[in-house]
């Protein structure tokens, strides 16, 4: 039997073991989704991805039930969005959803799925606040009473960078994710990778440095590599008036295929520190440092760079560019050690 199934009526191929929303999506079909995270096993825990499957007793998630052939699947049926509303709309109730105040305002999953199906007020009570917001550390605001416990960053956390420090937490309407011990995150295992932030569909997990920056609307994305270590992961420098506000992954992109260590995440407030060397400094006879021009600081490396080659060859020369600096000139120091000098002794300071 061909592998084909019957997608809102039209015949569409999939692969043996395919979860249904894959197939759709090859298909051509989008069906939303909140707690679904590419590349980890489906949790099936939003129902968002609800489709109705012929002869099938209920709706099924569409993330988490696998495509057999022949059977009917339907994705835009009255059913479908009446049940998918539904589930938005005790969502909606399960929190503060205000988003006049929230950061991910224009950048929610949520919040698009309110918007399609146009509820203008929650339809259920909305739940009291159970947890305070979390804002003790440098990087990452937890925002409990927004979220709405999809699991992605618990998938994101165990699965995708494999630090195993947030799960699932207590029972019923105390249901939250939390560190081991439910501690904060300063206190926690967290190495403040961010991709729980990067995963978060919705306002509850926040970079707080971002915090007032920019809307997303506001920003442009400039793709990058990340200058620390020498792996090249790919970035979006996420910028408004010439200022990066936030960092995030490119997702798909080799080498780092969405993922972040704390460095490429978070740690680039150097660019704009008043600490920056702004001009050369010269060391003295007294070991105190001076000011001086490029042209002094140029002729006395060239000068003591000839001697040493002179008397021990160029290996005896060795660079170490800096992680801050930006990558054309990480580039441009080893070309030329390798080029102009002759030797490979060439690294980076963070190359760990
Ligand atoms: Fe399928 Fe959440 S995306 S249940």
């Amino acid at each position: 039997m061909r592998n084909t199934f019957l997608l809102n009526g039209k015949e569409t191929a999939f692969k043996p073991g395919q979860m249904i929303l894959e197939a759709a999506r090859n298909g051509g079909v989008e069906i939303p989704t909140l707690c679904y995270l590419k590349g980890t096993a489906p949790s099936g825990a939003c129902r968002i991805c609800l489709v109705e499957v012929k002869d099938a007793r209920s709706l099924v998630a569409a993330c988490s039930t696998p495509v057999t052939a022949g059977m009917q699947v339907f994705t835009d049926s009255e059913r479908v969005h009446r049940a998918r509303k539904m589930n938005v709309e005790l969502l909606l109730a399960s929190g503060k959803h205000n988003c006049l105040v929230c950061e991910a305002n224009g950048d929610c999953r949520l919040q698009d799925l309110v918007y399609f199906y146009k509820i203008t007020k929650p339809r259920f009570a909305e739940e009291e606040d159970q947890y305070p917001t979390e804002n003790e550390n440098p990087f990452i605001v937890r925002d409990f009473s927004r979220c709405i416990l999809c699991g992605r960053c618990v998938q994101a956390c165990n699965e995708v960078m494999v630090n195993r420090a947030i799960s699932h937490g207590y029972r019923g309407a105390e249901s939250k994710i939390v560190t081991g011990g439910d501690t904060s995150y300063l206190n926690s295992e967290c190495v403040f990778c961010g991709q729980c932030v990067e995963v978060c569909p919705v306002g509850a997990l926040t970079e707080k440095k971002a915090k007032g920056m920019g809307r997303p609307w506001e920003t442009k994305k400039i793709r990058t590599t990340c200058p620390y270590c020498g792996v090249g992961c790919q970035l979006w420098l996420h910028i408004k008036d010439g200022r990066i506000v936030k960092v995030t992954a490119v997702e798909d992109a080799q080498p780092n295929q969405g993922r972040l260590c704390v460095k490429g995440r978070f740690a680039y407030d150097f660019i704009y520190s008043e600490e920056r060397l702004k001009h050369p400094l010269i060391r003295q006879e007294n070991g105190e440092f001076r000011d001086a021009s490029w042209d002094e600081a140029l002729d006395l490396v060239a000068a003591k760079f000839k001697e040493i080659i002179g008397k021990n060859g160029p290996d005896a020369i060795a660079g170490v560019s800096c992680a801050r600096s930006i990558n054309e000139d990480s580039y441009q120091m080893q070309k030329l050690f390798r080029a102009v000098i002759g030797t490979n002794n060439i690294d980076h300071c963070a190359r760990t």
